[in-house]
């Protein structure tokens, strides 16, 4: 049974929401690698975590795989956004296959201060969530010199090596707040313990939780368009909550969003993860509409231009350039 809405039913639309600028590149470069060496190309992991985005580029020939030796000798392949180990790239170069490396930069920038930290005789507390590609990708470039920070509550179970020499990385996908309270307990245990050289928590990460907090403080239930192992996403619905909404929930597809959900509701904050391509929140609006929510507002709390340019394992072939 429904509940009644007190006020005008609205939608809240958070801006910035969406596509990031690595998501953009990894998606064009698979895109373009079809275009320009044809079917199939091959995809290490999901090339950004998004389903829809996955079964489209399926859809054009793309092979997503697991492991590089699922990929026949000689073909193309594509490494994520989420970035691989140096020991993915040399089990790629021993099966001979053509690389295009689509890891967003912002997370090669990661790899390279944990490259550094660890040449420099640095032990790494790097925050992050276990088993996530990206985690697996960074602590690769200093195995032996990582240690992995899953939550707050770990900290005071940690073993670390005795060392003068501490410093932090995270993630950068994670919750702003989480992170700087898990820095703040790390930091009371390890007094010596210092910072990276700049946020490892990229910009689209930092903006979209703001535009979402935003939004949460007035919204009654807050719709996050987002996958299920996007790191990005599950961390908008956790925001949403801790800032006010009464409610929040995570949808691939319109076609979740559940009736019950809604009763009651005056406000809607909607807003998706930075692997989300618009069209996706566009069928949210509409279903919205459909049920009753025909006005939206869009609350705008940064302005995004950031681009990246293309791989340029792709430059160079699309181009023709050496
Ligand atoms: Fe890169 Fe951040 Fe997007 S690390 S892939 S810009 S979420």
């Amino acid at each position: 049974r429904d509940e009644p809405v007190t006020g005008a039913k609205r939608v809240i639309l958070a801006a910035p929401r969406g596509y990031c600028a690595g998501v953009d590149r990894a998606v064009v470069a698979v895109e373009k690698a079809l275009e320009h060496y044809g079917a199939p190309v091959y995809v290490r992991k999901q090339i950004v975590h998004n389903v829809h985005v996955v079964s489209t580029l399926e859809q054009k020939g793309a092979i997503f795989v697991d492991e590089v030796d699922e990929v026949p000798r000689g073909s193309h392949l594509v490494f994520s956004a989420h970035g691989v180990s140096p020991a993915v790239v040399q089990g790629a170069k021993d099966r001979e296959l053509e690389a295009i490396d689509a890891t967003c930069p912002l997370v090669t920038k990661v790899h390279r201060e944990a490259t550094r930290f660890s040449r420099d005789d640095f032990h790494i507390l790097l925050i992050g969530h276990a088993g996530h590609e990206e985690v697996e990708g960074t602590m690769g470039h200093a195995p032996e010199r990582t240690t992995l920070v899953n939550s707050p509550d770990d900290v005071a179970t940690l073993i670390v090596p005795e060392t003068d020499k501490l410093v932090w990385l995270s993630q950068t996908t994670l919750s702003v707040d989480e992170t700087m309270e898990t820095v703040r307990l790390l930091r009371a245990r390890f007094p010596h313990l210092q910072d990276p050289p700049s946020d490892d928590i990229c910009y689209a990460t930092q903006n979209r939780q703001v535009a979402v907090r935003k939004v949460a403080e007035d919204a009654d239930l807050v719709i996050v368009v987002g996958s299920s192992n996007s790191s990005n996403s599950v961390r908008l619905v956790e925001v949403a909550l801790e800032y006010g909404a009464k409610a929040a929930y995570r949808v691939d597809y319109a076609s979740e969003i559940r009736q019950e959900w809604l009763d009651g509701v005056a406000t809607v904050g909607v807003t998706s993860g930075a692997s989300v391509p618009e069209v996706l929140v566009q069928q949210v609006l509409a279903d919205l509409a459909f049920a009753g929510y025909r006005d939206v507002d869009q609350v705008v709390t940064a302005e995004e231009d950031l681009m990246f340019s293309l791989p340029k394992e792709l430059r160079r072939d699309v181009s023709g350039q050496p």
